[in-house]
């Protein structure tokens, strides 16, 4: 197969923004068994646990260094009522959103905080607008924040962590426009004001410096009824007062094709440029919703945060519809390459995003069986991207040639590079095309680069998925580039993605 030629250049004195680490942000909602089993196995269980936390999943998320956690949904958090899922005896009660199963509630926020302290990572707690009160969520922060001997604290303390808990970002709802409670943009934004005011962070380490991040419900897709709410919101926030404030907006976009689902495994060429294609407008949609927040945000106060993207496939045969089970294959490791370098190019509006969801649930970055787990292809993808937490962005130049099946043209490649803390630069590759490879040769400017190499990730297939039976189908091998005056060249595979470092 003789390898299609791509020049790039990359220019490390001209660098961006930072690209913020909460890019890299996970989503773990009650549902199905995103918790529940993926997460949660309790104290007695047979599987290795830590307070009932699984060990193979912490250990394996903390190689991901994963900045936060969203938490506890999704449509779930607008029915969550935190007092059932504290002290010794937990209230039963029902999960409707998803599968009408049984909510056992063994797994709140004292868990909740525990798993995120194990896996190294921060809470982003999303808060009940849609069915619960202002002074149910203010009591929340209260329980969860205080340091002072107030009674709730005093509860916090008798149920084993007189601390306080430190709470990074806080979701005030989630799609308020649909299952978090069918709100007009208008109605929604003075609900939020509410929230907003009332409920605060009391942990004294989170006044002055890292102080809590507030995200108001954002756009849900594309077109002007999301146009609209973004206006609306971005309008009431530029007129705001010293009484409420928002330091984000979210979005949710899902590479998902409701009239005909897609499957996660079991197809060819055409649905995965299908899939492609359609990921690629995640885009174009930052761009329209980042025009209208600088609109009213010139200045970029107001971060993007994408708390919900991934591929959304048909639930496999046999599964609960309701649990929104499906594989992961090499087309959701190139989906997830590609997104991931969308956030990085808009990183001065782009400074969080959320892949829904972690576990077992939806583009997922783990998926277990009881006491089985396997890693995949997109939690390969999420940890060869850690160099990037907190890069500097470097531009790279190229003409990206096209790859085109039946009706679909897309571009052959992607590429990002960045600049980490110590000053070493990195560069990804994506190869969109499955059928051949790419010959890169990148010219560097402003770095004398004496060796690369870094790690490589592509399948047999473009369905190729990690199962319990053959957990290393699709896993990251060593690659190297040619490294000669000021050029670096390589060539990847069809349907990779590659990052590596460039040594100087
Ligand atoms: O991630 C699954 C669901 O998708 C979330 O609960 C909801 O916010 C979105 O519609």
């Amino acid at each position: 197969m003789a390898a299609d030629r791509v020049e790039m250049s990359v220019d490390v004195s001209r660098t961006g923004a930072k690209i913020d680490r909460n890019i890299f942000g996970q989503f773990a909602e009650h549902l199905g068994h995103g918790i529940y089993e993926g997460v949660w196995v309790g104290p007695d269980s047979k599987i290795p646990n830590t307070r009932g936390i699984r060990n193979d999943v912490v250990a394996a998320l903390k190689a991901l260094k994963v900045p936060n956690v969203r938490w506890p949904g999704g449509c779930f958090g607008d029915e969550y009522h935190w007092r059932k899922g504290i002290g010794p005896q937990r209230a039963v009660t029902l999960n409707p959103n998803w599968g009408g199963v049984i909510e056992p509630n063994t797994f709140g926020t004292h868990e909740f905080m525990d798993f995120i302290d194990q896996i190294g990572s921060e809470a982003y707690v999303s808060l009940n607008v849609g069915s619960g009160t202002p002074q149910e969520a203010a009591e929340w922060l209260e329980y969860m924040t205080t340091q002072q001997p107030t009674t709730l604290e005093k509860e916090r303390a008798a149920n084993g962590h007189p601390a306080p808990y430190k709470v990074a970002f806080l979701g005030l709802g989630n799609e308020s426009w649909d299952c978090g409670g069918n709100m007009t943009p208008d109605y929604y934004l003075s609900q939020m004001k509410i929230y907003s005011r009332f409920v605060r962070n009391y942990n004294p380490a989170q006044q002055d410096k890292q102080q809590m991040l507030k995200i108001a419900v954002g756009p849900g897709g594309d077109g002007p009824r999301w146009t609209e709410w973004t206006e609306v919101i971005m309008k009431g926030y530029q007129h705001h007062t010293w009484s409420w404030d928002i330091n984000g907006l979210s979005m949710h976009n899902y590479t998902v094709c409701w009239e005909n689902k897609f499957l996660s495994v079991g197809f060819g060429e055409n649905e995965y440029s299908q899939v492609l294609k359609s990921t690629l407008n995640m885009d174009d949609l930052i761009a329209t919703h980042s025009a209208i927040m600088d609109k009213y945000d010139p200045k970029k106060k107001v971060a993007l945060i994408v708390d919900e993207w991934g591929g959304w496939y048909a639930p496999l045969p046999g599964s609960n519809p309701g649990f929104l089970v499906q594989e992961n294959s090499q087309r959701d490791a190139i989906l997830a390459a590609l997104n991931l370098n969308i956030f990085a190019r808009h990183a001065d509006r782009v400074r969080g995003a959320n892949i829904a969801q972690m576990i077992n649930v939806l583009q997922a970055m783990i998926m277990t069986d009881k006491e089985k787990m396997v890693l995949t292809p997109t939690y390969y993808v999420f940890k060869m991207y850690v160099p990037f937490q907190d890069s500097t962005f470097v531009p790279v130049t190229f003409d990206a040639g096209t790859y085109t099946h039946g009706e679909v043209t897309l571009p052959r490649v992607d590429a990002i590079a960045a600049k980490d803390k110590s000053g070493k630069l990195w560069l990804e590759i994506t190869n969109l095309d499955p059928n051949q490879p790419v010959e890169i040769e990148a010219s560097l400017t402003g770095v004398t680069a004496k060796s690369a190499a870094g790690e490589t990730l592509t399948a047999p297939k473009v369905d190729s998925v990690n199962t319990f039976e053959a957990p290393n189908t699709v896993r990251p091998k060593p690659i190297s580039a040619k490294v000669e005056g000021g050029r670096l060249a390589l060539t990847v595979e069809p349907k990779s993605v590659t990052v590596i470092a460039v040594e100087q």
